[in-house]
């Protein structure tokens, strides 16, 4: 086992992907974590973290890590994160918040460079292929090589990105990753509160597509099941929706500024 996965009391490779949206809570995490991995858990808020957290302790006593958006999280949420066995970041400068282990989502190698050289335990390489927020433009098993080759060898580098079977992490292991990152395969589970029509319409995809549709103003792709929306948004321009959205991210919590 990597001593990573040891030190955290990890004993299988593979790590459930925070999402938010309300999607992964402490049942999902809690059962990702007994079941031996690190389960993952993504609210807003630092009295619904401590408050998931808590629910997450009351299911099991293995680790359970925290997911914090850089650009949305707010000094107090990282207090509460705190308490977790991990804090999992995505999205901005990778600057180290908290005390404990440290791992930060990232999408290029000049990023992972720059989350090493921030002191983070470890990084998790988003290729391409992710659902959710995409930040990777490498597929990624590739982006894992050229990480790997420019960061000191056995800094942990965890691997996200369509894996959704034994076989997909096997060969992220194969290729060097400290475990495997799945976010999509987990949403499909009982534990995570995704709508069981969104669950439907996940399993009968028969593709997905990138779009800035959804970003409300954040110039975030989002890999998605393709919709009318997304069908309307290709023949308009998502760009332009997506500007027109802008207003809606008021609703969003205020960035950082923390210190
Ligand atoms: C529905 C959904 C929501 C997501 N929300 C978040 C989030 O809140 N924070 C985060 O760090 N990553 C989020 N992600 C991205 C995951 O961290 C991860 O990169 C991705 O799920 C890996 O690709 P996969 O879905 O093919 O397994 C989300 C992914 C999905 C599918």
């Amino acid at each position: 086992m990597p001593p990573l996965l040891e030190r955290l009391g990890v004993e299988l490779p593979v790590v459930q992907a925070g999402m938010g949206g309300g999607l992964s809570r402490h049942e999902l995490a809690a059962a990702v974590s007994a079941a031996g991995g690190l389960g993952t858990i993504a609210v807003n808020g630092a009295d619904s973290i401590r408050r998931e957290l808590a629910a997450a302790r009351a299911l099991t006593e293995k680790p359970v890590a925290v997911n914090l958006l850089l650009p949305f999280a707010r000094r107090d949420w990282f207090g509460a994160a705190a308490e977790a066995d991990v804090v999992v970041t995505f999205w901005g400068k990778p600057r180290r918040q908290t005390p404990g282990a440290w791992l930060h989502q990232c999408g290029s190698v000049e990023e992972a460079r720059e989350t090493h050289a921030a002191g983070a335990d470890g990084v998790i390489v988003q290729g391409v292929e992710a659902g959710g927020h995409v930040r990777g433009t490498t597929p990624a098993l590739e982006l894992l090589e050229k990480a790997r080759a420019a960061l000191p060898a056995g800094y942990p580098l965890f691997l996200g990105g369509g894996i959704a079977e034994r076989a997909d992490v096997k060969a992220a292991l194969a290729a060097g990753a400290t475990a495997a990152v799945a976010g999509t395969r987990f949403l499909l589970s009982e534990e995570s509160r995704a709508h069981a029509l969104y669950k439907e319409r996940l399993l009968a995809a028969k593709e997905t597509l990138l779009t800035d549709l959804f970003g409300a103003g954040w110039p975030a792709p989002h890999r998605v099941v393709p919709n009318a929306a997304t069908e309307s948004g290709r023949r308009r321009g998502s760009r332009l929706l997506n500007r027109l959205l802008a207003p809606g991210a008021r609703y969003t919590p205020r960035p950082c500024n923390c210190g």
